[in-house]
């Protein structure tokens, strides 16, 4: 079981303003940040990022949503990373996500879904290089 995941608050999510009260939510569950930066995807990051949806029908909507504004990166540190901060952030639809998830409190839908968590321990590792060099984790 990895220590680490990957984490993006997305554009929509910054857009209201819900960068503060998501950071305390991801720290108050024992996160711990070892890395964070506030940048923006370009078109060609998001559509490399997002390689694995590319047949999908969504992948240009998700590839405009991606990059239409600034978001937050980050990766984290606990132990059982990835499993314990899907847990927190709730389903992919946030129709769906339990009570007190990130998505349910913040997320709009399906695609503008207020934040990122990787779904792997190996995918975590290939999405924290694509966003950090190692002199960028602490
Ligand atoms: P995430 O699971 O972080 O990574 C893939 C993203 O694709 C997902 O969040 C949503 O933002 C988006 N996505 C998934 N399913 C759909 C869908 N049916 N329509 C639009 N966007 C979607």
């Amino acid at each position: 079981t990895g220590n680490r995941t990957f984490t993006m608050i997305k554009p929509d999510a910054v857009e209201n303003g819900h960068i503060g009260p998501i950071l305390e939510k991801i720290t108050s569950a024992g996160f711990k940040i070892i890395a964070m930066k506030y940048t923006q995807l370009s078109k060609r990051d998001a559509r490399e990022f997002y390689a694995i949806h590319r047949e999908r029908p969504f992948f240009d909507e998700l590839v405009d949503f991606m990059t239409r504004g600034p978001i937050v990166s980050a990766i984290l540190e606990k132990d059982n990373a990835v499993e314990d901060f899907r847990a927190l952030i709730g389903a992919t639809n946030p129709a769906e996500a339990a009570e007190g998830t990130i998505r349910k409190l913040y997320a709009k839908d399906i695609g503008e879904n207020a934040i990122h968590g990787s779904d792997s321990d190996e995918n975590a590792a290939i999405e924290g290089a694509f966003h950090f060099s190692g002199r960028e984790i602490y």
